[in-house]
């Protein structure tokens, strides 16, 4: 098996500044994120009922923010299953390379915020929920 389990996923507190006027919320490299992000998109006009996701990453390290709205993210990582809720967006999920994970429950208008360490690469991606457990189980 290869070492990353549900139980490296961590949900991140990022710290609010703010008065009457509003919030920011500041993420910097090798701060609230343990990488350096190279990379920044997002989901957004999910339609409701849809899911993203169905795949993991063989290196890509990501930290994931509701900026708007919720969802839920189902990580597995070919044992164990678990999901967190994003719904605020002072509250990040550090998710490591090896995992597999879906993303449902999209409330409407949210906006799945992803600052990544890597840039994009189809070949880091795995998309077949098999090949997922064989890599997994390929030591
Ligand atoms: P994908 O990562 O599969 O989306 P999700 O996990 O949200 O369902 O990406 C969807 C499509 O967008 C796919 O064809 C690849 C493309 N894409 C890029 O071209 N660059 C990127 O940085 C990302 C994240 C996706």
């Amino acid at each position: 098996m290869k070492p990353t389990t549900v139980d490296d996923c961590k949900l991140i507190k990022i710290d609010q500044i703010g008065d009457r006027r509003g919030h920011i919320s500041v993420v910097e490299n090798n701060r609230e994120v343990p990488f350096e992000v190279k990379r920044v998109y997002y989901l957004y006009d999910v339609p409701s009922g849809e899911e993203r996701g169905g795949h993991a990453h063989k290196e890509l390290q990501q930290l994931i923010v509701a900026v708007s709205g919720s969802f839920d993210i189902v990580v597995d990582d070919g044992t164990k299953k678990e999901t967190f809720s994003l719904n605020r967006p002072n509250k990040g999920l550090y998710f490591p390379a090896g995992l597999w994970r879906e993303i449902n429950n999209f409330s409407s208008g949210a906006i799945c915020l992803v600052l990544a360490s890597h840039t994009y690469d189809e070949k880091d991606y795995i998309r077949g929920y098999q090949d997922f457990i064989s890599y997994k189980n390929d030591t």
